[in-house]
């Protein structure tokens, strides 16, 4: 990319996310995603701290407005009335004033804050709005080794593919069998009124996806009862790898804020979990598999979830080894970095998270390979990243083949990205 085309880039980044601004939050895109969805809105801060840096603060502020008591992040939180989306609160009921879901979403928080943080050149009044929410990401990291680890191993499982963030992601295909579809109650689907239906996740999925919400809701959304009640129960590298770098982060900042206390917990959580990860590194695929918590067993996938873990600080010689895998994957696909292994059964170019290039998972990946000393990989995964949206917009996701443009158009997220790429301090 030319100097003039980055700035076009940078210029309609910008106008991207405002146009998704609602005052308080940013919804992913219109049409598709009409709320406030969790990891969107961290990213979106990403973006917002580079034209509007007080903006970028209240959407985080918004999100942690709904946490619940117990600690937990809501994966969307219903602001306004859209029955444009569907499962919307009448399915989720989960009894709050302000509807939400009643799952949860990557924890990416604690990283954006510390990078919200580290952007900011006046620390003393970025202080005041920093300290309440690191409180409040360590508690929902806390109910993450509570709820979502009973037995103490260090990872922490997601009870419903959504909270992934990889909705379709091969990598559940096998543990989703297990989740009946008897009794799903009748539904229209309204994903498939925005978005192609051949780049969207399936009809069986969904039933699978509606019969978790319905069991989960028949148990009044007890965290305490979740995790062991559900069929589906996996620890996803990718995941645990981004709570890992954010109890990093938030340590890090809480040293810089004199939160001893908070630096001390989130020190340990990420030590513990960096430590249990080790149990999902595949020596024969070189890279991560997760694991199905039902079987014990890990998941002979080769997703985008076991090159994630990058993201954290993984000895140097696994982040070499996923540098060598992304370079594979890039001798069969035009751009990088593909959600599942082209080579793999079950790739698929368009659907989902089943094969498309997501540009927040570029970010991460290259973040992580710059950190490990990586520079010549990660240099290629943001330059892959930035000649997609040249060809292609900001679409929420991209056929890696050809760099068609899928899903939802002018996406939030992506514009975010967009600007961290290109305005990186
Ligand atoms: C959707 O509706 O596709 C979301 O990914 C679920 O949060």
């Amino acid at each position: 990319m030319t100097p003039e085309q980055k700035k076009d880039a940078y210029k309609r980044a910008v106008s991207v996310i405002k146009a998704n601004d609602r005052g308080s939050y940013t919804i992913p895109t219109k049409g598709l995603y009409p709320f406030q969805w969790n990891w969107d809105s961290c990213f979106t801060a990403l973006g917002q701290a580079h034209f509007d840096p007080a903006r970028a603060w209240t959407e985080i502020e918004t999100l942690f407005a709904h946490q619940w008591d117990d600690g937990m992040v809501p994966h969307i939180v219903f602001h306004v009335y859209d029955d444009g989306y569907f499962p919307g609160p009448t399915v989720w009921n989960t009894g709050r004033e302000i509807a939400t879901s009643g799952i949860t979403q990557p924890p990416v928080a604690g990283y954006a804050v510390a990078r919200l943080f580290d952007l900011s050149p006046d620390k003393n009044s970025v202080a005041r709005r920093a300290r309440p929410l690191i409180d409040k990401i360590t508690r929902w990291h806390r109910w993450f080794h509570s709820a979502r680890d009973p037995a103490g191993e260090g990872l922490v499982a997601i009870i419903h593919p959504w909270e992934s963030g990889r909705d379709n992601s091969i990598d559940w295909d096998t543990a989703f069998e297990r989740v009946p579809t008897e009794g799903v109650e009748p539904y229209r689907r309204r994903d498939t009124d925005h978005a192609d239906p051949e780049q969207r996740p399936t009809k069986a999925q969904y039933d699978r996806y509606l019969w978790l919400v319905q069991h989960f809701r028949a148990l009044g959304w007890d965290n305490s009862r979740l995790h062991d009640a559900s069929p589906f129960r996996v620890v996803d590298p990718g995941f645990n790898a981004i709570l890992i770098r954010s109890c990093g982060e938030v340590a890090r900042l809480a040293r810089q804020l004199g939160e001893t206390a908070i630096a001390e917990e989130n020190e340990a959580l990420a030590e513990k979990g960096l430590a249990a990860l080790e149990r999902l590194w595949s020596a024969e695929h070189g890279q991560y598999l997760g694991l199905d918590r039902v079987t014990g067993k890990l998941i002979d996938s080769l997703s985008i979830g076991g090159l994630m873990p990058v993201f954290a600080p993984i000895p140097l010689h696994r982040a070499a080894a996923i540098a060598g895998r992304i370079a594979e994957m890039g001798e069969k696909v035009r751009y990088l970095v593909p959600s599942h292994d082209p080579a793999a059964a079950g790739f698929d170019a368009r659907r989902y998270w089943r094969g498309p290039v997501w540009l927040v998972v570029n970010y991460l990946i290259a973040d992580g390979l710059r950190r490990a000393g990586r520079e010549a990989m990660a240099e290629k995964v943001i330059e892959s990243g930035l000649e997609l949206i040249f060809s292609s917009g900001f679409a929420e996701y991209y056929d890696p083949t050809d760099g068609t443009a899928c899903g939802g158009g002018q996406f939030t997220w992506t514009a975010a990205t967009v600007l961290e790429f290109i305005d990186s301090k």
